[in-house]
């Protein structure tokens, strides 16, 4: 059993960096678009045995040191009453606008509605034997709200920033509400045999500071106390929150996710000594041939303090045009230049 990765999150000493990568299943992978041609994306992730066979197929090409579950965070999206569609960005159906949509809101049962997650787990613990830990994951309430309340992405969120502001009580309603599932979604997630979890707070950033502690920071602490677990690290990936990493940290999160804007040694300074780190390739390095990649992930390393604990990722998720080849190699980088000591290659 290779627990590098866990003991990494929680800060322990390791023989090497371990590696995984956000997105490491997906478009970029030729097994991956083979299924996609029979199957749409939400049916792969409703179907445990096709969201584990798709989990696996990085763990089996690449050998990175993590499985991820193939998922969403929007799953737990038409649980609580919204359809979501995806073409390719998401849409969902109904947004939340007024605190009456918000009272509408329903509260996921996880065995009842979410099973489809926690089988898919079951299942890939059965696979994997022992061979890589299995992360589950989920959204951050903030993230998650975000999506709810405008419908979709977006780059600035109008309709999510006239909620927080004209109405900072329905919105706080709203992301107590996603607290609480996210808690149960999460724990059950753990019971089921996830054994590391990963929030996903990709637009926490979008928040002034001032408002950062009360709608992101704050809720996704209480999301982190909930589900806390001795042995079951907690990531928070927080992106593009430099102007906030100190409030990132007090979340309590055994591990920080930092994204490729910021250098890991100065993203330590701005947490403090807690939290171990992950990340902070750019994917934009896998695009830029074999050299390019080799360069990036020895400049990531050269930037993680001593002694602090890393889990090599890149800063976001892989992006499609990527070569598998680059993945390769930078797996391979990150083994060569971090092994040190017993581990047997
Ligand atoms: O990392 C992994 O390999 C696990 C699977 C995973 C997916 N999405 C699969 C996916 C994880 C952890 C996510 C998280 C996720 N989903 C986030 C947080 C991370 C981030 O990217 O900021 C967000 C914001 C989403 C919502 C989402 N899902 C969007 C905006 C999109 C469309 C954009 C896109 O990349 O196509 C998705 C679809 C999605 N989720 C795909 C995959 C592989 C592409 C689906 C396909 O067409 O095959």
């Amino acid at each position: 059993m290779s627990d590098l990765f866990l003991r990494a999150c929680l800060g322990e000493e390791v023989e090497r960096t371990p590696v995984w990568l956000m997105r490491q299943a997906g478009r970029y992978m030729e097994e991956y678009r083979r299924l996609r041609e029979k199957y749409d994306f939400w049916t792969l992730c409703r179907t445990p045995e096709l969201a584990a066979r798709v989990t696996l197929q990085p763990v089996d090409r690449f050998g990175v040191d993590a499985a991820i579950l193939f998922s969403d965070i929007l799953v737990t999206l038409p649980a609580m009453g919204r359809r979501v569609e995806f073409s390719p960005g998401p849409t969902i159906d109904r947004p939340v606008r007024r605190r009456e949509d918000v009272a509408d809101l329903a509260r996921p049962d996880p065995l009842a509605d979410l099973g489809f997650v926690l089988d898919a787990i079951s299942q890939l613990r059965r696979e994997l034997e022992g061979r890589v830990p299995l992360i589950g994951f989920g959204g951050a309430p903030f993230t998650l709200a975000a999506y709810l309340v405008e419908g979709g992405g977006s780059k600035s969120f109008p309709a999510l920033r006239a909620l927080l502001y004209g109405d900072p009580e329905a919105a706080r309603d709203l992301l107590d509400r996603l607290v609480d599932a996210q808690i149960d979604f999460l724990r059950a997630q753990i019971e089921a045999g996830a054994q590391a979890i990963q929030i996903f707070d990709s637009w926490g950033g979008i928040l002034p500071r001032h408002l950062f502690e009360g709608f992101a920071a704050g809720p996704a602490a209480r999301l982190v106390e909930g589900i806390r677990r001795p042995g079951v690290p907690v990531i928070y990936f927080a992106r593009d929150c430099a102007h906030a990493l100190d409030l990132v940290a007090a979340t309590g999160a055994d591990a920080i996710s930092i994204d490729e804007k910021t250098p890991l040694d100065r993203a330590a300074d701005l947490l403090g000594p807690g939290p171990a780190l992950q990340g902070n390739l750019d994917p934009g390095v896998l695009l830029g041939g074999p050299e390019v990649v080799r360069a990036g992930v020895e400049r990531v390393l050269a930037s993680v303090p001593a002694g602090r604990g890393h889990v090599f990722n890149l800063g976001h998720g892989v992006l499609p045009p990527t070569p598998v080849e680059s993945v390769e190699i930078l797996v391979a980088e990150v083994r060569r230049a971090t092994t040190r000591g017993r581990e047997d290659k």
